[in-house]
């Protein structure tokens, strides 16, 4: 597997390439930033499942102390290629184990200093990092180092750690912190080995904790520390877990923890590694996506996959419908504990959603639209500030954007389906969905003409039009979720009637399954019209009609956010991301090809792909349809998105830069599911060949039913051997 990595150093590529080279385990993240860097170069350890507020401003998740700070002084000038230049910059990620690396030589006087490091998230123990970091000089020199806790973190919105005290004892450091807010442990701790004798000096200042050695360089040896490093959070044991943690860590030693590392994604890629013969850069596309989601997968029922990952605080560190939709199919088909953890963070949401369901009037569960624990929901009315004045802008996303709901039935669906996990079900599953269906029923208002039920004012994918009536991929949706939410009802009572029929009894739920069996078939769906289109919502047909070129025309800030009341997209047709063309990507079974060639060439060129979750649902749907090249851009952009940063980096004026998880997940669905026609039928596996010419080949793997299935797809031909050789 090729590595991801860049020659020559990019002082405006410092922010991106956090993002590129990114570390995760899921526990936490760690910006593929380098060891001199400091706030200012964004450095963040970022915590999966913690969250603060500070004041008024945005509550988000946590970026904990930098333990991975370290500088190398000669006399008086730092090694920071921001601050000298380089001689040469060697800096990337080695996907195939989950390794940054970085290597700089710098010059100073006659002296030539090779810097060089690599770093590497425990996978198992995930709240441990590391780091081995050598210094190298090609003749004698004296320098200075300086190793240890950077407390001087970076964040968006405020201040979220309030440090009790600074531990130095026997060569480690502690520090320990709560949140502000709730109060939380947040524990960092670091100690490293070294090949050299020197004693360290414990230094305390500039809000960094470091240990200073003066080390008497000879030329052309290696001086080499090996950093054990973790932070642990919200355990009222945090400190004395974190510290045998990182105590057990640094006996077994560096060389031991990078064997297990290895052996880890040896294991991890044997399964969820994909081959793309013929293209290399969508091969290293894929895997790159993949790496990223498998760095991000949750480690407990109390997390999920934030949008962003965890590439830092952007969108709050809090999970959309991004997670369901887009990344929850590659945990189903590689890692269904992962995949249950995702399903089963919902299910313990369910105060979150009831509780936000109730805030607005209506009954049953309306999940948050950015979710952060238990379901709490982090969007604010004002999620958006206009690029030219610095205003905030009143957007709907919180309480219209219902179709949040229909995602997470339909997660719950596929997971039982795949997993054969019943269990689930009456772990709040089932609860969960009746709860769902219940706020649905609720919102729908009849329609005396149609006799039907209508999802008024709402806001579908598309966020540029807000308060629309009948969004039709929302009514899908809602019809959706009765439907399933009968089917599950109907496979618990099959697997346990007695214990199905008092669940329903204990909750009171008999009047409500009732309403819902008569709700299926009468809500109203959008069908298409004689030329086979399906209207976005009702009096979308009516909206001016312009080329995306000429609405750019209208743009006066290269950052202004196009909907909301004054937005120049919303009196036109022009829409954010798919939206009909993700009802057809994802409910395919549904739609005719003719209707969805219709509505893909209808939609495509009004789509401005201003969201990355877009261009894989256009892919998916092109393969459909049989156009795989047009398929191929859209799929190559979602698979490539952090690696060439092209993706937008402001929201109005907010900053939304970051991992794009939906993207790599979306590309991951375009590629196995577009590309290679793969289907489940319960168990039984199909895949179709829809390959364009630019590909050869596609081989990957399908846990299924604790089966490993391997797929060959070829120009020709689509090919499916069972782990026993069927
Ligand atoms: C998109 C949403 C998405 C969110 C997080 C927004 O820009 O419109 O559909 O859930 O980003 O990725």
């Amino acid at each position: 597997m090729k590595n991801i990595e860049h020659k020559g150093f990019r002082k405006n590529e410092i922010i991106l390439d956090g993002i590129r080279y990114l570390l995760g385990n899921g526990y936490f993240g760690y910006r593929g930033t380098l060891s001199e860097y400091t706030k200012a170069e964004m450095v963040a350890l970022n915590l999966n499942g913690i969250y603060d507020q500070m004041g008024e401003l945005w509550r988000e998740s946590i970026n904990a102390f930098n333990p991975l700070y370290t500088i190398v002084r000669v006399r008086d000038t730092e090694l920071n290629p921001t601050k000298i230049k380089p001689v040469s910059h060697v800096q990337g990620i080695r996907i195939e184990d989950g390794v940054f690396y970085r290597e700089t030589v710098f010059s100073i006087k006659d002296h030539q200093i090779k810097i060089s490091s690599e770093r590497f998230a425990d996978q198992k123990q995930r709240q441990l990092l590391y780091e081995r970091y050598v210094i190298k000089s090609d003749s004698n020199l004296k320098v200075d180092l300086y190793t240890g806790i950077d407390l001087d973190v970076y964040n968006l919105s405020g201040k979220h750690l309030e440090i009790l005290d600074q531990v130095d004892e026997a060569d480690f450091f502690f520090v320990k912190a709560r949140t502000k807010q709730l109060g939380l442990p947040v524990v960092v701790g670091e100690t490293t080995t070294r090949n050299f004798d020197a004693k360290g000096e414990v230094l305390n200042q500039n809000n960094k904790l470091l240990r200073h050695y003066s080390i008497q360089m000879e030329a052309e040896s290696e001086y080499i520390i090996e950093k054990f490093t973790g932070v642990c959070h919200t355990r009222f044991d945090s400190y004395e877990h974190l510290d045998m943690l990182v105590t057990k860590a640094q006996k077994l030693g560096y060389l031991r923890k990078f064997t297990e590392n290895k052996a880890f994604w040896r294991e991890k890629w044997d399964i969820s590694g994909i081959e793309v013969i013929g293209d290399d850069d969508a091969e290293l596309g894929i895997n790159y996506s993949i790496y990223q989601l498998i760095s991000s997968r949750p480690y407990s029922d109390r997390v999920s996959i934030p949008a962003r990952g965890l590439s830092g605080q952007v969108y709050k560190g809090a999970v959309f419908w991004d997670t369901e939709m887009f990344m929850l199919p590659f945990f189903l088909n590689t890692d269904l504990e992962s995949a249950r953890h995702i399903v089963m963070y919902r299910i313990i949401g369910l105060k979150g959603a009831k509780s936000k369901a109730e805030a607005y009037g209506f009954k049953g569960a309306f999940y948050a639209w950015e979710s952060q624990e238990d379901g709490y929901e982090a969007c604010s009315d004002y999620n958006i500030t206009d690029a030219l004045t610095g205003e905030p802008v009143r957007t709907y996303f919180r309480e219209k954007q219902i179709h949040i709901n229909g995602a997470i039935v339909n997660a719950l669906g596929r997971y039982v389906e795949r997993s054969g996990d019943i269990d689930i079900l009456f772990l709040g599953g089932l609860e969960m969905a009746i709860e769902c269906s219940k706020f649905y029923l609720d919102y729908l208002t009849y329609n005396r003409d149609t006799k039907l039920y209508e999802a008024l004012q709402v806001i579908g994918p598309d966020e540029y039009h807000e308060l629309v009536d009948n969004n039709a991929y929302t009514n899908y949706l809602i019809d959706f979720v009765f439907d399933k939410t009968i089917e599950l009802i109907e496979l618990a009572r099959e697997e346990n009637p007695g214990k199905i029929a008092q669940f329903i009894k204990d909750k009171d739920y008999q009047a409500e399954i009732q309403k819902i069996r008569q709700m299926r078939q009468k809500v109203y769906l959008p069908g298409p019209d004689d030329t086979n289109v399906i209207e976005q919502f009702s009096g979308y047909f009516e909206l001016e009609d312009i080329t995306l070129a000429d609405l750019k025309k209208r743009i006066k800030h290269p950052n202004e956010y196009l909907g909301g009341k004054d937005g120049v997209a919303t009196p036109t047709k022009i829409i954010k991301q798919a939206d009909v063309v993700t009802l057809l990507a994802l409910l395919p079974e549904k739609f005719t090809k003719v209707v969805k060639k219709a509505n893909f060439n209808y939609y495509e060129p009004k789509t401005e792909h201003g969201s990355s979750l877009s261009a894989s649902m256009h892919a998916l749907l092109a393969c459909d349809i049989g156009k795989p090249n047009y398929a191929y851009e859209h799929f190559m952009s979602s698979a490539l998105i952090d690696l060439n940063g092209k993706a937008k980096q402001f929201a109005g004026g907010i900053y939304i830069g970051g991992t794009h998880l939906a993207a790599c997940g979306g590309a991951y669905l375009a590629l196995i599911y577009g590309f290679c026609g793969l289907k489940h039928h319960n168990y039984v596996l199909s895949a179709d060949t829809r390959l364009t010419s630019k590909i050869k080949e596609v081989r990957f793997k399908i846990l299924n039913k604790n089966r490993l299935a391997a797929i060959k797809v070829t120009g020709t031909t689509a090919n499916i051997t069972w782990e026993n050789g069927k």
